[in-house]
Order: C-alpha cells, then structure tokens, then sequence
C-alpha cells in the first residue's frame, strides 16, 4: 500500500520549501563562511528561521524584501498574490546593516552559541516606518500590546531581506519526538490515513473546556485531532512551555485512542489576533492540517491601557471567514465553552439554556488558586493536571523570594538580616542566603568603588544572584545601601516572574546612624577622609515601592524581623502554622 501523501492538503503556494541544503552546499557554505559577517540571531529570529526552513512558512523561501513586506502590510499579500497576514523579517542594528551590500553580501546567521545556522544572501536592506508597520498588522501603536511593544521597543531598526540556504536547524535538547516538521507531521498522516485533520492552537495548558471543544470540533467535522501548541515565545508571563507539554501529554488519554497527535510547534506568537489566526492557519495547512479551530479572542493581546480589548472577540472568525476561500483550511468557530453547572456538563456559550447556572475559571483566577494552595474544581480540569500545575507552581509558602533592604549604612539592615536569617532557618524548609552589602563588595564586587556607575553594577549583581536563589525556591535576603531608584526598579523586574520580590526600606534618619556610627564611618566621611559617602556627600533616594518600612530608632531588630515576617505571612510567603516547608 502507497504511504504517498498526495492525499493530503497541499502546502500554501503549492509546494513545501525545505530550506535545508545538501550536505556538500554545506560544507561549501561553511568554508565561505569566515569571510561573511555573521549575525547573532536574537530568541524571535531563530523561531522565524526554524519555520522557514522547515517550510512551516512555505512558500516564503527566506527572510521578506520590502516589496513583500509593503504589500503584506497594507494587502495582508504578498507581491505575488498569495495571502499572506505577518511579516517575516529580519531585524538587526542600523550599523550592520549599512555595511551589508544588496545583491552580493551573504551574512552567517548564528544561533546564541555561535552556530551557523543558515546563510542569508542579502537582496534587500532598508530602515522601515515600524510605526506604521504596527498600525497596518496590529491596528495600534499601544506599547501595551505585545506585539507592538516588541517591534517599536524590542526590535531592531533596519529590515535585511533575502534568499536562504539553511546549514542546520536549531537544536532543541527537550521533547524531541514531539518535533515534528511539516514533512514529518506529513509522513506521519499518510502513514496513519488521516485526510482530515483539524489543528488546534494554543498557549496555555489545557483544562476540560479545551479538551471538550476540541473533542466537538473533531467530531463535528469528522476529522482526527492535531494538538498543535506553540512552544516558540508567546505572551510574556504565560506558563513555561515544559509545564504545559507535560500537561498536554496527561490530557492525550482523553480522547478516543489513535483519534488525537500531539506535535510542538516553534512559533513566535505576536498576539496579532484576526491577521495572527489566519497566519496560524497556514502554518497548520503546511503541517497538513485540513481545518483550523478558531475560539474566542484568538491569539489575543489583551487590554489597552484604558482596559478596552484591542480586538473583538469573534473579530478573528470574522476575517477568517472573509478569507477562506484564499487560506484553504476550513475554519471550525468555537465560542467561549462553559461549565453548566446543574446539568454538569460544558457547552459553548451561545447553546446555555435560559436560566442556567454556569461556571467559568480565568487564567488569572486558577494563577491565585495556585498561589494560594486553594481547590482547583474538578469540573474545571482533571487531578492530574493539577498535580503538574502545583508541581510548577507551588503555593507562595513554597515558592522562592527576596527580601531586598535599602537604607543608609548603620540604618540596622545587616542586624535585621541576621535576625530574619535565624527565623527562617529556625522554621526550616527553604535555602536562605544572605547577599549584605560589605560581604557582596568582599566576594562579588571587590572592583568596585561608590560611584553611581558601580553602585548600580553592584545592585545589578545582586539582583542577579537574587533572582536565581529565588527560581530555585530559596530565600535571598539582600542588605546594601541601594541608595538608587531606577536600578532596585530594575531588580524587581528580574525577580517578580520568578518568585516573590518585597522591598523593605529600612528608614531610619540619617542622624540616628550618625550618631550610632558604629563603623565610625560618618566620622570619616565629614572629616572628607571617605568621599560620596551616603546621606552625607553622596545622595540616597528614598524608595515610593517599598512594601515595608521600618525606622529602627525605637525599634529592637527582633522587632524590625517581626514586622517583616508579619507582611510576609500575610503575603502568603509564610505557610500555616508557621510552617514555611
Ligand atoms: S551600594 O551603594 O548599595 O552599592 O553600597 P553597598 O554595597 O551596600 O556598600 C555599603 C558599605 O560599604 C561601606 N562604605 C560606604 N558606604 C556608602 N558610601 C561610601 N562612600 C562607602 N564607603 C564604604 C559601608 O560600610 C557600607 O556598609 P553598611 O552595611 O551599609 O554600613
């Protein structure tokens, strides 16, 4: 019997592109390559590569010249009349690109490690209007849409377009036998005899409402099931991709046995919303899906900053709707799925009966749940799924954080560090570490002097220690002066998505250490025997964030711990019955 896959859907614009040369061109290519500049490619572009080559963006055959890129932009086509919704290009510094000749540059494209991906002839080279570029694919400038914000303040300012010849695919260490390429996926069709197959999109874990619509949209148009999530960068603070695969792989035993693939796709979301849906499609219809599901809000960016949605919520169908015809995959709408709750069953929104009670649980609602150690419904998603969700995220009292001092020196912050450090090792259960100021500039920052610049490398490089004590589920109890607002800003940002962050602004007037001067350092410093010298020729911000603040000057340090420990226990960082394991 034939294995052929003719039977299937043919790739967009008729033929899968496999950029991938020979291994003789790549040997070829390799030996030129040290006489081409190279470009490190940044998270986005490799995702982007990985697609091309594949053929998950057939028929693109490399990165957009501008009259492609115009025509998608404003046409959602490309110059040739295929539709076409996203750009694809590539991105890189106004000096590279000026030294780059269109017509005869080649450029190394090389992955973080300095690997050679692919080889990038360069066609085309120009500074787009990126402004109007959000405008035309995103419908807004707002720097609170995802997209948005990564094209006017993450991305670079000149586009290079041009032809590619791939010499490896990135490399990808976890779930390999869950990677498959188009041609793999294809291969893999054929072999089973699915015709038709209707693929299903998504970023987040997938609770009973997802598997009961996906299930309806299988049985509905008589297709077999591909879970197709996008493992590439989606919206900044959704669940790890290795948390949900794990997730996605407990849910396959849901379905009907041999109904349901699961295969990752390495795609970099831009929450584009309607153009983001039909371009989803076409990468599904390369990996030879038939039909697509589109569910409410998809790909969706969220909120403006008054709190208006950027799209509608069936805005996604509508275009889709208008486009078929040229996309090729037969769109399966779904509305918003809902738990009835008397009847105990889900049923998309539009089909609840009058009168009846449902249920919902949010995203940022099952975040609390978690956070909290509180139930998670089994209406809502199987044991479990839960069990993996409290294995990744487990409740506050489990999960890592920094206790970030800022305040004057002799303001009492090493002493109160030292009181917490004994309590939290008394209570047992997590690493505790402390980062305090004269022990940092010891073993970390010994280089350094007290000028701004290297104040705010040392805070940095705390933060940075911080951050990783706190992934790994320790406690990081930091104590320097911090006397700048922009950098401990800056250290709350690289430990908020990792664990707890709380600012404890140890306020005690510059006088009273002074006069304490237990290190006889103020002496020296109006004596102008040490200069810049904090509070007294040297200047120290006094922190607006601060979720505690404690002026030491009628206050024992056990006193000071307690109050830190009562905002942590009431945060939630502290568990029951003083139990923090
Ligand atoms: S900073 O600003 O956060 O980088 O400072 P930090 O790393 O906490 O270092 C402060 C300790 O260094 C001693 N010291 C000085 N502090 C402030 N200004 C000047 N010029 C200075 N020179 C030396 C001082 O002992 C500080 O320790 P603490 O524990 O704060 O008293």
């Amino acid at each position: 019997m034939s294995s052929s896959t003719s039977h299937l859907i043919a790739p967009h614009g008729g033929t899968l592109i496999n950029l991938v040369s020979d291994p003789e061109r790549i040997q070829e290519l390799k030996a030129h390559s040290c006489e081409w500049p190279s470009w490190d490619l940044t998270g986005r572009q490799v995702c982007d590569l990985e697609l091309l080559m594949s053929g998950g963006f057939s028929p693109l055959a490399g990165f957009m010249k501008q009259g492609d890129y115009q025509s998608v932009c404003h046409n959602m086509r490309l110059e040739s009349g295929v539709l076409w919704p996203m750009p694809i290009t590539l991105d890189v510094k106004e000096e590279f690109a000026q030294s780059l000749k269109p017509g005869s540059s080649q450029i190394a494209l090389r992955d973080p490690e300095g690997v050679m991906l692919a080889v990038l002839h360069v066609e085309d080279v120009w500074q787009p209007d990126r402004e109007a570029e959000a405008k035309a694919v995103f419908g807004t400038t707002s720097a609170a849409h995802p997209g948005v914000d990564y094209l006017l303040n993450k991305s670079h300012s000149w586009y290079v377009g041009g032809r590619i010849e791939g010499t490896q695919a990135p490399s990808h260490y976890d779930f390999r036998s869950l990677r498959l390429t188009p041609a793999e996926l294809r291969a893999e069709f054929a072999r089973l005899g699915w015709r038709r197959v209707v693929a299903f999109q998504t970023r987040n874990p997938m609770h009973r409402a997802h598997v009961e619509l996906t299930f309806r949209a299988a049985k509905q148009v008589e297709a077999n099931l591909l879970i197709h999530p996008s493992v590439g960068m989606t919206k900044p603070g959704d669940v790890d991709y290795f948390t949900r695969v794990r997730c996605y792989q407990l849910l396959l035993s849901k379905f009907p046995q041999g109904t349901v693939k699961l295969s990752l796709l390495p795609l970099a979301m831009r929450m584009g919303g309607p153009r983001e849906a039909i371009w989803h499609a076409l990468i599904r219809k390369n990996h030879g899906a038939t039909h697509f599901i589109v569910g409410r809000d998809h790909a969706g960016p969220g909120k403006d900053q008054n709190g208006k949605p950027f799209y509608g919520p069936y805005e996604a169908q509508e275009l889709f709707k208008k486009h078929e015809a040229d996309i090729g995959v037969t769109m399966v709408p779904f509305n918003m799925m809902v738990y009835l709750e008397d009847q105990g069953y889900y049923v998309p929104d539009n089909e609840v009966p009058n009168g009846s009670r449902v249920l919902n649980i949010s995203g940022t609602e099952l975040r609390e749940r978690l956070n909290e150690g509180r139930e998670i419904p089994s209406w809502f998603t199987y044991p479990e799924v839960v069990t993996e969700l409290r294995r990744s995220f487990p409740p506050r009292h489990k999960q890592g954080v920094t206790i970030f001092f800022t305040g004057l020196s002799g303001s009492g912050k090493s002493t109160i560090a030292n009181v917490l450090l004994t309590k939290f090792l008394e209570m047992g259960g997590r690493p505790v570490t402390i980062l305090d100021g004269d022990l940092v500039r010891k073993h970390l920052s010994s280089e350094l002097g007290f000028s701004k610049e290297h104040r705010d490398i040392n805070i940095r490089r705390i933060g940075y220690v911080a951050s990783e004590i706190t992934k790994n589920g320790g406690i990081a109890i930091c104590a320097p002066i911090a006397p700048y607002d922009t950098v401990r800003k800056q250290v709350r940002s690289m430990v908020e998505p990792v664990g707890g962050f709380i600012l404890v602004h140890i306020a005690t007037p510059v006088e009273t250490c002074e006069q304490r001067d237990r290190k006889g350092l103020y002496a020296k410093a109006r004596a102008g025997i040490i200069k810049e010298f904090t509070g007294i020729s040297d200047p120290y911000e006094g922190p607006k964030d601060a979720e505690v603040s404690i002026n030491t000057t009628d206050l024992t340090p056990e006193e000071a711990a307690q109050e830190i420990l009562l905002h942590l226990e009431r945060e939630g960082f502290i568990g029951v019955n003083g139990s923090n394991g």
